[in-house]
């Protein structure tokens, strides 16, 4: 069912924890399934400069935060924002179908650890262009 990339970032996820004084940080959950993840981002020049999570939620969420955390690493704002939820489930050789939804979370999540960071600098906040609505999902989580 699933990629070796998946077992590989399942296994052996990069960059679990927590970042001390993070620039940003977001906290998302998905009401389906009642998954959580958190995102820290540490900013510097506008280019992030190291990416943490702790996910509490299934394989595919664990894997999709570690590969949405090591894509972000060293890119501008700007480009991690374009970081979708499909550039992470690309990057991890497919997800299932069943489990795209779950790679929905770490895009979520990165963009709210920007918009925290863009608040605190006083800064509008950015919007969704492609807006997730978990409310309309028709699918059935499976841990
Ligand atoms: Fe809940 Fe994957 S995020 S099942």
């Amino acid at each position: 069912m699933y990629s070796d990339k998946v077992m590989d970032h399942f296994k052996n996820p990069r960059n679990v924890g927590e970042i001390e004084n993070p620039d940003g940080v977001g906290e998302v959950g998905n009401p389906v399934c009642g998954d959580i993840m958190n995102i820290y981002l540490k900013i510097e020049n506008n280019i992030i400069t190291d990416a943490k999570f702790k996910t509490f939620g299934c394989g595919a969420a664990i894997a999709s935060s570690s590969m949405a955390t090591e894509l972000v690493k060293g890119k501008t704002l700007e480009e991690a924002w374009d970081v979708s939820n499909k550039a992470v489930a690309d990057a991890l050789e497919g997800l299932p179908p069943i489990k795209m939804h779950c790679s929905v979370l770490a895009e979520e999540g990165i963009h709210k650890a920007i918009n925290n960071y863009r608040k605190k600098q006083g800064l509008p906040e950015w919007e969704e262009k492609n807006p997730h609505s978990h409310e309309h999902e028709d699918v059935t989580c499976e841990h």
